[in-house]
Formats: C-alpha cells, structure tokens, sequence
C-alpha cells in the first residue's frame, strides 16, 4: 500500500509519500514559507498555492512513483491556520477524486506522534509535543492520545519565539543547533523574578511573556532574562511531563515538534527520565517539524483500518484537538 500525504497546516507545505513495507519512507518534499514577523495565514497560503504543484511532482519523482501506483491521499485537515489548511485540502480533494483515490482525514498532532514512533522505535511513550502552535503532554490510553497538561494560552516555541522579536534578538531565531534565547542565556549570570506558573496539569506563558518584556524594557540585563526565561519556561513542561509519566505508570517519554531540538530542554529531560527510571527518545528535526512524511505514514495507518472520509464531509478543522481522534491502529 502506498499512500501520499499533504501538510499544509502553518507555515509549512509538505508532501511525504509512504509505503507499508520498508524503508517506509519513498519521498519527502517541502517548501517552508519563512516570514519576517509571525505567520501571516493569507500570505503562507498564497505561498502554498505557488508551489504545491512543483512540491508534489518533486516527491512523485522521489518516489519513482505514478498516481496509478498511489493508494490513497491524505490530508491533514487540522489542527492549524485555516487559509494555510484550505490550501491543502483543496487539492488533496481535487487529486483524490480526479484519480479515484481514497482521501484519509489526518489530525497533524497525531501525526506528530505516530512519526516520531516509527522513527524513534519508542512503542508507548508519554510525548511532549513542543512547537511554535502547540504545547501538549499526551499519551496512548484505552484508544486515544489524551492530554495529560497543555497551555492555557500561548505555546512554548510562540513564547521563545514572540520574546526573541520584540526584544531584538531574532529573525533567525535558530543560530546553530540553538534558539537564539538559549544563545543569549549563554552569558546569563543571575535569576531574576519572573512568574512560574502551573495550573494542576496545565502552563501557561503569557505572563512570563509579559513579565520577560517587561523587566527587558525596565534595563535588567538582556542575557539574565533570557536565562531566567528559559529555565522556568523549560522547568514548567518538565514538572508537567514528569507527573504525567507517573501517573500512567509509562516508561518511555518522547520529544516531538520543533521546539524538541534544544538541547538544553532534551539535557533537563534526560535527568528527568533517570531518576525514573524511563527512557528519553527525542525526534530527528527533520521529522520534529512539520512536513508530509508524518501526514502520509498516519495516513496509511488510518487507511489500514478502514479510515477514509467522502470529499463532501472532508471539512477542515482550526481546533482539532488529538483527543478527538480514535487512534483505530492502537486498539
Ligand atoms: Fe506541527
């Protein structure tokens, strides 16, 4: 079985194309849409509609692959910025009834996961889903991921990210392997007062947003910020993922989304993970972002087990939550 995939829900459209049998992975194509500020949904989907059709002929290529060869298109339809996902499921719908495919509805934070298993080989992990949209601490019970601790408000990688602009420090926000906050905490030397704030399972950033910014514009030195920032913004999904871990008696944790690159978040969960006894499996970036690869492998899984939707009812979905899915490949 061979299944092509279609990402398109932020800032990235990416096209994976899978197969049941190894190596798995046939093709994946991308083309990132990288604005100055923060994502403009209309301009990242004006950006998508210019190159979708060269991204797709490029995995097909890679794949060595023909429409006649392909099982199914998969989409992910949510959740994530709805000019950006239109875009993608506009044509996911077109291909999949012009060549008489099955279409398969995809969550993208499902698919976050169930890459970063068949890359990692972690079979049941507690997983820490960081990215630019999403902060979520999910794990497999009785046939669904559920949260077990998310934000209130902003994501991780929005805080880093929002705080690295305002502040100066950023575009680029990644200089090597590092966020340009962790880079600045470098030279940190003293903590600061800033709020720590855990509600039961759940974080939330915007007040250390605030508080950050707001120490920047009252002269406390620039890397003490970032130091303080970081370690309190990093500690706070720790203590959430590490309760987590308890409480489903799991042992294995997985890093997954962008902001899993850090190495200073991934040191902070190997000490974690020792003391209980766990084991830490922290996703490749190149399948840690988004791209179609993940879209195409939770596709076939879906397809698999008799998933597919009718392209009338193949609606897109801002606010997907991964609870919602019924994880039909698992149970
Ligand atoms: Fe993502």
């Amino acid at each position: 079985m061979i299944v092509l995939g279609i990402e398109s829900t932020a800032h990235t459209f990416g096209v994976g194309i899978v197969k049941d049998e190894k190596p798995y992975i046939l093709a994946d194509a991308r083309a990132e849409y990288v604005p100055r500020e923060g994502i403009h949904p209309r301009e990242a989907a004006r950006f998508f509609a210019e190159h979708a059709a060269s991204v797709i002929n490029k995995a097909l290529k890679q794949a060595n692959v023909d429409f006649k060869d392909i099982d199914g298109i998969a989409i992910a339809l949510g959740p994530g910025m709805g000019p950006c996902l239109r875009i993608g499921a506009t044509i996911a719908r077109f291909l999949a009834s012009y060549y008489d495919k099955k279409l398969i509805p995809v969550n993208h934070a499902v698919a976050h996961v169930e890459i970063g298993l068949l890359v990692t080989k972690a079979t049941d992990p507690v997983v820490v889903y960081l990215s630019g949209g999403n902060t979520a601490i999910v794990a497999y019970v009785d046939g669904r991921y559920r949260v077990f601790g998310e934000t209130l408000d902003i994501a991780l990688g929005n805080l880093l990210d929002t705080f690295a602009r305002e502040v100066g420090l950023a575009p680029p926000y990644i200089v090597g392997s590092l966020h340009v906050v962790d880079k600045c905490a470098e030279d940190g030397k003293k903590f600061i007062n800033l709020p720590y704030v855990v509600k039961g399972q759940d974080v939330s950033f915007s007040g250390l947003l605030t508080a950050a910014l707001r120490a920047v514009r009252k002269g406390t030195k620039l890397n003490d910020v970032c130091l303080t920032l970081r370690e309190i913004a990093y500690t706070m999904v720790v203590e959430v993922a590490e309760r987590a871990l308890a409480h489903t008696g799991k042992n294995e944790v997985m890093l997954v989304g962008g902001v899993a690159a850090s190495p200073i978040l991934r040191e902070k969960f190997e000490k974690m993970v020792r003391y209980h006894n766990a084991k830490l499996y922290v996703v490749p970036p190149k399948f840690a972002v988004d791209n179609g690869v993940m879209i195409a492998w939770t596709g076939l899984l879906g397809l698999k087990h008799g998933v597919s939707v009718n392209i009338e009812n193949s609606i897109i979905r801002q606010r997907w939550r991964i609870d919602e899915v019924d994880i039909t490949w698992r149970a």
